[in-house]
């Protein structure tokens, strides 16, 4: 049987997927009442990267910002570039007042080829607020590490593929998770789930 590399980079993500939520459903943190996701306070983190001016960025960048950060690299087939649209038609949804709270990122999961002007040029194809972070490989490491980022790289010579997990993360003003919406989730739905997390 003949798989296109399309297919199986979709089969991977969901892999990744089901592996992450059997990862953050293991955790042995308690929910303190039916209101908390059991994922708040198990992912995230710290970080110290490179924004795509070539500026040193962390975590209090922002400050007063919800971050919403989504993981990949700008040769991704179409994983990337179905859920940076959705992120689009999500925020571009919002009303003026809680668009005007976030700060959404696009963290490449593939620092050796993704160069800061490359991350550039890719994030402004989806939304002008888009901002795209490099770092070292150590510091894309850490960051992937804090995230429960699932990404392999695959294949060898510049055509390379990066198999990742392709959850996007909302982050509070005080550095912690509020939400965590999956590939599968929609536009509408993203919107509504960010409405309701940003007070
Ligand atoms: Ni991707």
């Amino acid at each position: 049987m003949k798989y296109r590399p399309a297919s199986i980079a979709w089969m991977i993500c969901l892999l990744a997927g089901l592996a992450f939520l059997g990862l953050y459903w293991s955790h042995d943190i308690v929910p303190q009442d039916n209101d908390t996701p059991s994922y708040i306070g198990a992912v995230g983190g710290p970080f110290t990267l490179t924004d795509q001016d070539g500026h040193k960025i962390t975590e209090k960048s922002w400050p007063n910002k919800y971050l919403l950060i989504y993981f990949g690299f700008t040769h991704c087939p179409d994983v990337c570039p179905t859920g940076l649209n959705k992120i689009a038609v999500a925020l571009d949804a919002l009303p003026a007042d809680k668009l005007a709270k976030i700060q959404p990122l696009f963290i490449t999961v593939d620092p050796e080829r993704d160069t800061a002007a490359d991350l550039k040029n890719y994030v402004s194809l989806f939304h002008p607020k888009l901002i795209g972070l490099t770092g070292t490989s150590v510091q894309i490491e850490q960051v992937e590490a804090a995230y429960k980022v699932y990404a392999q790289k695959q294949g060898t010579g510049p055509d390379y593929m990066v198999n990742h997990s392709a959850f996007t993360y909302l982050q509070d003003p005080y550095g912690r998770v509020a939400g965590l919406y999956s590939h599968e989730m929609t536009a509408q739905e993203m919107t509504k789930e960010i409405s309701q997390a940003i007070k």
